[in-house]
C-alpha cells in the first residue's frame, strides 16, 4: 500500500487546520476527524491488518509514528492557545495598583517642622544632643528652677494655662534646659525643639500654640563669645547667608546677663521696611548666660561651669524666611497655604 499520499495529505490538511484554529473546540474537532473513531488516521491504522504481513512492519511504523507527530502538534496548538487566553486576560483585567505620584499630591512637611529638622541638623553636627520634654509641665520645671519663683511678677510675662491638678501647659520650651541638666552631666549641648501654650489673644503674630526650640550649652568657662558664634552659625546656616547680629540687654529671670539678639532685616537689608517696622532689624533670639540659681536647680555646680542658653521662636522664623506677614496661616491648616511648601 503506498501510504506517502495520505500521509502527506494528513499532514498537510493538519497544518492548514492548526493555522487557522483559534479555540479549544476546533483544535478538539480537528483530533476527532483524524484520530476518532471514525478519524481518517484511525481508518488508515485499522488498514494495517488487510496488508500482507511484509508490508505491514514498515506501514505500521510510518502509521504510528505519525500518530505521534499528529498528538504532539494537536497538544502543542492546545498550550499555544492556553498562553494566548492568558495573555489576552491579563491585558484586559490589568489595574494599576501604584499611586499616580505624577498627578496625586504627596503632601509635604509642614514649615515648622522642616525648619526644626534643618535645625537640628546643624546643631547636630556641631555634636549638641537633641531632648524632648512633656507638653505638660509641673511648676517647678516651668517657673521655679528657671528662677521663677511664686508671686514673681515675672510670672506674668507668660499667660499660663493652669490644669485643675495645679500642673500646666508649658509656656516656653525652657524647662527642657533643666530636665536635660539634671539627667547628664557637664559638659554639654542640647538642644529642645517643641509645641508651647499661651493664653494670648490671637492676632497677626501670636497663637495660643506656637514653637520653640530651646538649646543650652555647659561646659568650664562658656562666655559671651560662644553664645555669639553658635548663634551666628545658626542664623548663617537657616538663612544660607552671612547674617549681622546684635545684642541688646532683655530680661529673662533665667539667664543673667539676658539678651534679645536681633538680626539685621532679611527683607530690606536694613534700611527699614514692613517686615521690621521701619527699624532695620528683627528681634529672633532671646538668650543670656545661664543664671547660676538655674544651674543649681539642675544640680550643676556654678562655681566650675558656666553656660548660655537660647529660646528660638520656631514659628517667627518660618514666618521671616518665608516671608508670612500673619502667624495665623502656620496652623491654620488650610492646604493652600501648606502645599506651598513641598
Ligand atoms: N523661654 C523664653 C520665652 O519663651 C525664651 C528664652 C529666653 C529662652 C532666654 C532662653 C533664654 O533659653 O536664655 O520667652
Amino acid at each position: 500500500m503506498d501510504l506517502e499520499g495520505p500521509i502527506g495529505d494528513i499532514r498537510r490538511q493538519l497544518a492548514a487546520a492548526l493555522a487557522k484554529a483559534s479555540s479549544d473546540q476546533e483544535n478538539e474537532d480537528l483530533r476527532v476527524q483524524l484520530l476518532g473513531r471514525k478519524g481518517v488516521l484511525t481508518g488508515l491504522l485499522r488498514g494495517l491488518k488487510d496488508l500482507p504481513a511484509n508490508e505491514r512492519g514498515a506501514a505500521g511504523q510510518a502509521l504510528n509514528a505519525l500518530k505521534e507527530e499528529v498528538e504532539a502538534k494537536l497538544a502543542a496548538a492546545r498550550a499555544g492557545l492556553r498562553d494566548r487566553e492568558r495573555m489576552e486576560r491579563l491585558q484586559r483585567e490589568w489595574v494599576d495598583i501604584t499611586l499616580d505620584a505624577g498627578r496625586r499630591p504627596t503632601g509635604n512637611l509642614h514649615p515648622s517642622s522642616r525648619i526644626q529638622y534643618e535645625i537640628e541638623d546643624v546643631f547636630t553636627s556641631m555634636g549638641f544632643e537633641v531632648l524632648d520634654g512633656p507638653h505638660v509641665e509641673t511648676e517647678f520645671f516651668n517657673f521655679e528652677a528657671l528662677n521663677i519663683p511664686a508671686d514673681h511678677p515675672a510670672r506674668d510675662m507668660q499667660d499660663t494655662f493652669y490644669l485643675e491638678d495645679g500642673n500646666l501647659l508649658r509656656t516656653h520650651t525652657s524647662p527642657i534646659q533643666v530636665r536635660g541638666m539634671q539627667r547628664l552631666s557637664p559638659p554639654f549641648k542640647i538642644i529642645g525643639p517643641g509645641r508651647v501654650f499661651r493664653c494670648e489673644r490671637i492676632d497677626a503674630s501670636h497663637e495660643a500654640t506656637f514653637h520653640q526650640l530651646e538649646g543650652m550649652m555647659v561646659d568650664r568657662d562658656i562666655k559671651v563669645a560662644h553664645l555669639i558664634y553658635f548663634m551666628k552659625e545658626l542664623l548663617r546656616r537657616v538663612f544660607r547667608r552671612d547674617v549681622e547680629v546684635r545684642l541688646r540687654p532683655g530680661y529673662f529671670p533665667f539667664v543673667e546677663p539676658g539678651f534679645e539678639l536681633d538680626v539685621r532685616c532679611l527683607i530690606c537689608g536694613g534700611k527699614g521696611c514692613s517686615v521690621c517696622k521701619g527699624a532695620g532689624w528683627v528681634e529672633v533670639l532671646p538668650c543670656g548666660m545661664v543664671h547660676p540659681n538655674v544651674l543649681r536647680h539642675g544640680r550643676v555646680d556654678p562655681a566650675q561651669f558656666s553656660g548660655f542658653a537660647f529660646g528660638l521662636g520656631l514659628d517667627r522664623l518660618v514666618q521671616m524666611k518665608y516671608g508670612i506677614d500673619d502667624i495665623r496661616h502656620i496652623h491654620g491648616a488650610d492646604l493652600r497655604f501648606l502645599g506651598q511648601f513641598r
